[in-house]
């Protein structure tokens, strides 16, 4: 998306129109949630691998886990906002 996104700024658009720029501080916030994402992700398996999906540890572990899933949804939607109302010039 950040490819084809660049591509049709360059195409129509000036790189510092604001929704733009939001859009790629978001995109960029998107992707270091990601990132965090995946690493939780990969302790939540450490802990159903060692000690079963019954732990506290393991409880705790996937609501952190829902929680940012939930964020990037959020993120994500923000971004489609930003692309379809285009409310900043
Ligand atoms: C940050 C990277 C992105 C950039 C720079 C970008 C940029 C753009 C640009 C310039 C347009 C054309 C607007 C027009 O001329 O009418 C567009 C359209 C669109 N983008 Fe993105 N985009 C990005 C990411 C995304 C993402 C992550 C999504 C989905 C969640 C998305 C969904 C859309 C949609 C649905 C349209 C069509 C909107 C409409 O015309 O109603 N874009 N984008």
């Amino acid at each position: 998306m950040l490819i084809t996104g660049l591509w049709m700024v360059n195409m129509a658009w000036p790189l510092t129109t604001r929704w733009i720029l939001e859009a790629l501080a978001l995109w960029a916030l998107g992707i270091g949630g990601l990132v965090i994402f995946l690493a939780v992700l990969r302790k939540q398996l450490r802990h159903l691998e060692a000690e079963g999906p019954g732990t506290a540890a393991y409880h705790r572990i996937s609501l952190v886990g829902r929680g940012l899933g939930a964020g990037f949804g959020l993120v994500v939607v923000f971004i489609l906002y930003l692309m379809v109302f285009k409310p900043t010039p």
